[in-house]
């Protein structure tokens, strides 16, 4: 079956002619050893960029958020997130296994929480109760909807957590789709959070490649982490290099992504027996009344589209760099003759 327009996930983008002319290009070294002049050049740009004393290259947005938790939680310990969180949903239960702490996820809309929902399962200090140790934001929000963190909301748990002790981790996979659409940096989005984790593969159009940007206090327990989940690579320039690439070439065009999920949404919106959410970045969920999203996805991929099943009744579009107008307009036919 050949997969005409793919928008299962925004990880699904390969790295263009002129990315892999830059990977080629990029001088390497052992990054083990801390002797890789791309990996340290992306390092120190995303630093600055995000404001943080230190970035450590990871390969995966999974690893880096699991040695964030590991930096902020322990054994006994617990970590407030949204109820659709990464961390909670798709990491292998990582946190359970490296910072051996328990998630205790929150049911809000669109994945955002309040400084109220997290004082109100705050614990308070008592041997039965587990130590509330850290929060997570997801900015993105994913399960959320694609959805942008308000920044006023944000900045109110940043602040409850640093008055309440608790460390604040920002799961930013999508952190440039959220910067783009609010048209603020990313350094801004990131103020008061103790960790930070930005993705190179999703939407950027990177093989692969995280960072996990800390205070230079934390940076030796997070690079012998990282070093004991086996994320300590040699050449790994050569992906710094398609990194720095997309930092140059692939964040402004973010927003073309966003107007085409508006423009798919606008259309699902008119098919019947789809009811399609708020879109605010790449990722449009929709749900279906007529069939299984199984179905829909089969019938969907039979014409040469895929989309991804999200859930019981609940389906996910994404746009990235590899789906043009054109691909709009064929998603766009294909999912309402399968949902026929
Ligand atoms: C919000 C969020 N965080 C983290 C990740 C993990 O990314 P990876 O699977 O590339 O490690 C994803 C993946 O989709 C994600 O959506």
């Amino acid at each position: 079956m050949e997969i005409l327009v793919d928008l299962v996930s925004d990880t699904a983008t390969r790295p263009t002619e002129a990315m892999k002319r830059a990977m080629m290009a990029a001088p390497l070294g052992d990054e083990q050893k801390g002797e890789d002049p791309t990996v340290r050049a992306l390092e120190e740009r995303m630093a600055a960029l995000l404001g943080c004393e230190r970035a450590l290259f990871v390969p995966s947005a999974t690893m880096g958020n699991q040695i964030a938790l590991a930096l902020h939680a322990q054994a006994g310990d617990e970590v407030i997130c949204h109820r659709t969180a990464h961390v909670l949903n798709h990491e292998g239960a990582g946190a359970a296994m490296t910072a051996r702490a328990q998630l205790h996820p929150l049911d809000t809309p669109r994945g955002i929480f309040t400084a109220d929902d997290v004082r109100r399962v705050t614990r308070a200090d008592d041997p039965h109760y587990p130590r509330t140790r850290c929060v997570v934001v997801e900015n993105t929000s994913n399960g959320g909807g694609g959805s942008v963190w308000p920044l006023a909301t944000y900045d109110a748990v940043a602040e409850h957590c640093r008055a309440a002790g608790l460390s604040l981790h920002l799961d930013g996979a999508r952190l440039f789709h959220a910067s783009v659409a609010l048209a603020v940096p990313v350094g801004r989005l990131a103020r008061g959070a103790d960790t930070v984790q930005v993705c190179f593969s999703k939407g950027l159009g990177c093989a692969f490649g995280a960072v996990l940007a800390l205070p230079a206090s934390l940076w030796p327990r997070a690079r012998r982490l990282k070093q004991a989940l086996g994320g300590c690579l040699r050449q790994a320039g050569i992906a710094a290099g398609g990194m720095l690439y997309a930092l140059d070439h692939h964040v402004e065009r973010l927003a073309d992504d966003h107007r085409r999920a508006r423009a798919l949404a606008d259309g699902l919106g008119g098919v019947a027996g789809l009811e399609v959410e708020a879109v605010e970045t790449n990722l449009v969920f929709f749900r279906t009344r007529t069939k299984a999203p199984r179905d829909l996805v089969a019938a969907a991929l039979a014409d040469g589209v895929r989309v991804a099943a999200a859930g019981p009744d609940r389906l996910r579009a994404c746009l990235h760099l590899d789906v043009d107008d054109a691909g709009v307009e064929r998603a766009l036919r294909a999912l309402a003759r399968a949902a026929m």
